[in-house]
């Protein structure tokens, strides 16, 4: 099924199709309520999030002093935390309201791919080497969180924006496609 005109690959349509004839699927769909109340959880998540996140990350690369973060570092962390499993779970509430939409957009996958990059990376070093001097890597991981988060916003940005191909377009895609084989 290539609805938005890209053949990029996707989460199988027999499972979308699945998630979105499910009891708690057909319960939500139709609620706007619900819908915005997702909507704006997700995206105030997401402010709570990427701001710690982009804090730690610069003070990790040198370009805010890191004695000035020191005393907020426990609590930025604490933030990040939260903030990501809200992000998650309003995700998953914005997912479910139309898995199919939702599901099918270009960059889903690969943000999901990139969130799970981006939380790895977050990972390193682990807690018993984070006592004394910081290695250099330490920097590479920092650049790589924030390119990652920044992509995360990217593709969150596409899918937002994507929308079906009309069949009026589809058939001058397809031809297009046709003629550049
Ligand atoms: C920390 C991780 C995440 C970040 C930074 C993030 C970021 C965003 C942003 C900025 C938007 C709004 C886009 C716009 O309105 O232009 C959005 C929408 C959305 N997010 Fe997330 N998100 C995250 C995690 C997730 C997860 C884990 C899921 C699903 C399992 C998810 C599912 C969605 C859906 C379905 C939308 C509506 C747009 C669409 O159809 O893709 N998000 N996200």
């Amino acid at each position: 099924m290539d609805i938005y005109g890209f053949s990029a690959p996707h989460i199988p349509v027999d499972l979308l199709a699945a998630i979105a004839t499910s009891e708690p699927r057909l319960w939500i769909y139709g609620m706007d309520a619900v819908h915005g109340a997702f909507r704006l959880t997700h995206l105030c998540a997401v402010v709570a999030f990427l701001g710690p996140v982009i804090v730690l990350n610069l003070a990790q690369l040198g370009l805010i002093a890191p004695s000035s973060v020191q005393p907020v570092r426990a609590a930025l962390t604490r933030m990040v935390k939260v903030a990501f499993g809200i992000a998650i779970v309003s995700g998953l509430g914005l997912f479910v309201y139309d898995p199919i939409g939702a599901g099918l957009h270009t960059m889903f996958l690969p943000k999901l791919v990139l969130i799970v990059v981006g939380y790895l990376a977050a990972q390193w070093p682990p807690a018993a080497l984070r006592q004394g001097p910081r290695p250099p890597i330490r920097r590479v991981f920092a650049s790589l969180s924030l390119l990652t988060w920044l992509s995360v916003m990217a593709a969150s940005t596409w899918n937002h924006i994507e929308h079906p191909v009309n069949p009026g377009e589809s058939s001058s895609l397809d031809e297009g496609r046709e003629s550049s084989r």
